[in-house]
């Protein structure tokens, strides 16, 4: 009987440092959202269950090699012990009961994550290899960063273009896939002020890792403001490069394709390109011109640029005005 109430309390002790010390890790990044906090939850108390079960292996496992240890110059059998049924229904039922108490949690955690508030604001996403586009439907903007106003549930219908894309933002808690030929949806409801990042979390092609975009929870003054700004800007946007930047976004070309002197390794930067010479793959030389620009949006393996993957771009349809203003657009670029 010592010996268990030894076990027992040794048990406690340890599950409780497993658990601070796990706690104090921090394993989660800062929870942004409403619905961080039934994930965050349950969370909470699968640590307090492995803390425990750990403890609950580790500790009877330990004692016994220490204290039951064969004395020296005992050569004699064990003892001999036959099955414990009071032992056996314990670990089959407790265990069973644990378990149904965790899938009522989870259920009740997930329910609360999926609680649809039916003012939710819709965000329409595009992903594509390698870029995150956002669409307002309910003011027409188009960007390539996410901002969202706090305390607002918002409803992300999310589509891509090509292969499956993760949506996931941890700060958020949710991720949720993007699927070809298929609208998935992702609820959040922004909790704190800040700059977040989506990460694709599924491996899509070469450049998955850059595949990332910014997330801003704003104040909803800052918000109304951003949309007025964006606005604005969409508004002005009736000059060729001002439409040419806006397809540039829309259709995703900024997400591989730098408009500053930094480069990306998926594609050349736009950025002073506008009748430079650049090396192609067959070692010849090429002007950056309209029409070598045309023939790459086009037909992307036309003419290979040295140093880069020829099967990342897809080829893009758009009309020859569509094209004539993302030239202009990229011209403005140096
Ligand atoms: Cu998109 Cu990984």
């Amino acid at each position: 009987m010592r010996h268990f109430v030894i076990v027992g309390i040794l048990v406690i002790i340890l599950a409780s440092l497993t658990y601070i010390g796990l706690d104090g890790i921090g394993l989660m990044p800062v929870a942004a959202s409403a619905q961080a906090i039934p994930i965050d939850w349950l969370w909470n108390w699968q640590v307090v269950a492995m803390s425990f079960l750990f403890s609950l292996i580790v500790v009877p496992m330990g004692y016994s090699l220490i204290v039951f240890r064969r004395k020296k110059g005992d050569t004699t059998d064990a003892e001999h012990v036959e099955g414990n049924t009071n032992l056996e229904i314990a670990w089959t039922v407790l265990p069973l009961f644990l378990v149904m108490i965790f899938a009522y949690m989870g259920a009740f955690s997930l329910g609360e994550v999926l609680r649809v508030d039916p003012n939710a604001m819709i965000v329409k996403v595009k992903a594509r290899q390698f870029a995150w586009t956002f669409e307002y439907p309910e003011t027409g903007i188009v960007s390539t960063e996410l901002h969202l106003p706090y305390n607002r549930q918002v409803v992300l219908k999310m589509e891509s273009e090509d292969v499956i894309h993760s949506f996931w933002v941890p700060e958020f808690r949710v991720k949720q896939d993007v699927v070809p030929g298929r609208v998935t949806e992702y609820r959040i409801t922004p909790s704190l002020v800040g700059s977040y990042k989506v990460r694709c979390a599924e491996l899509c092609g070469t450049s998955h890792s850059y595949m990332e975009a910014s997330v801003i929870v704003d104040e909803v003054a800052d918000y109304d403001a951003w949309i007025a700004e964006q606005t604005a800007l969409t508004a002005a946007a009736q000059t060729p490069e001002g439409q040419g930047q806006l397809l540039a976004v829309a259709n995703g070309c900024v997400g591989c394709h730098s408009v500053t002197s930094t480069n990306l390794p998926t594609a050349p930067t736009w950025f002073g390109i506008y009748g430079s010479q650049v090396d192609l793959a067959d070692g010849t030389t090429v002007l950056v011109d309209d029409a070598f620009i045309a023939e790459s949006i086009l037909d992307p393996k036309a003419k290979e640029v040295a140093g880069y993957s020829p099967t990342i771009m897809p080829p893009y349809t758009l009309t020859d005005e569509q094209i004539a203003n993302i030239i202009a657009y990229i011209k403005t670029l140096k």
